[in-house]
């Protein structure tokens, strides 16, 4: 059980990293992963030190790379390497700051490192349940409007879009041409599949559904529909 002398400590030191008004990568979107992370890491057994840890740090570069413009620049990367920086000025022993830079490393569901420990598949599933759902729809909206993008764009070619605007990697190229709906068509409507534990597969469950009724209607309705007329 993580200390509470501790917890305030790495928040004192991490909150710094992540803007209060970030609706989708800011300090909301932590304490929301935390707490996700630990409900599930209970239901599976996983050691709740490094998830917390891990879960309160996953995202410290996330600005940086959304905002710097530094090619090549991957904030799982980057992130545990701070991670690790962090936690050793702490006194965190090292086979517990091991533990936390690999869930950090693989918490991105655009990366070739796959999750490996338990801990790991706990802190990815609960960073992609806040992708979805209800919250999901909103992180979308202020993705977008951080971008300066459309909410939502009609798209006729989505398999030219993916070729012009998307890599290999699944990361985006050039974000003005992205938009909330198609970032759910391409991304956020597979997450659900993609989910490593039993409890963050019965939660993107009922999250994907929601989500996907939430891109039914807007679709129809971004086209004149009147659902009782
Ligand atoms: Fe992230
Ligand atoms: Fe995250």
């Amino acid at each position: 059980m993580l200390t509470d002398s501790m917890r305030e400590r790495v928040w004192a030191v991490a909150g710094s990293y992540y803007p209060e008004h970030d609706w989708a990568h800011g300090r909301s979107h932590i304490e929301r992963v935390v707490g996700i992370a630990l409900k599930i890491g209970k239901q599976e057994g996983a050691d709740l030190d490094v998830i917390e840890l891990a879960a309160i740090l996953h995202d410290v570069f996330e600005n940086k790379e959304t905002h710097s413009n530094i090619e090549g620049f991957r904030h799982e990367i980057e992130g545990a390497k701070e991670a690790r920086k962090i936690l050793k000025r702490l006194g965190v022993a090292d086979k517990t700051i091991d533990a936390v830079c690999h869930c950090i490393e693989s918490h991105r569901k655009r990366t070739s490192t796959e999750p490996q420990t338990i801990e790991a598949k706990c802190l990815f599933d609960a960073d992609k349940l806040d992708c979805i759902g209800a919250i999901g729809v909103i992180r979308c909206a202020f993705v977008s409007f951080d971008h300066g993008q459309e909410f939502y764009r009609e798209e006729k070619d989505i398999e030219s879009y993916k070729r012009n605007n998307i890599r290999p990697d699944g990361t985006i190229i050039d974000f003005s041409k992205h938009s909330s709906n198609l970032e759910y068509e391409l991304s956020l409507s597979h997450v659900a599949g993609r989910m490593h534990t039993k409890t963050g597969k019965k939660l993107a469950r009922e999250r994907t559904d929601y989500m996907n009724e939430f891109f039914k209607k807007l679709g129809g309705e971004m086209k004149g529909t009147l659902w009782n007329l």
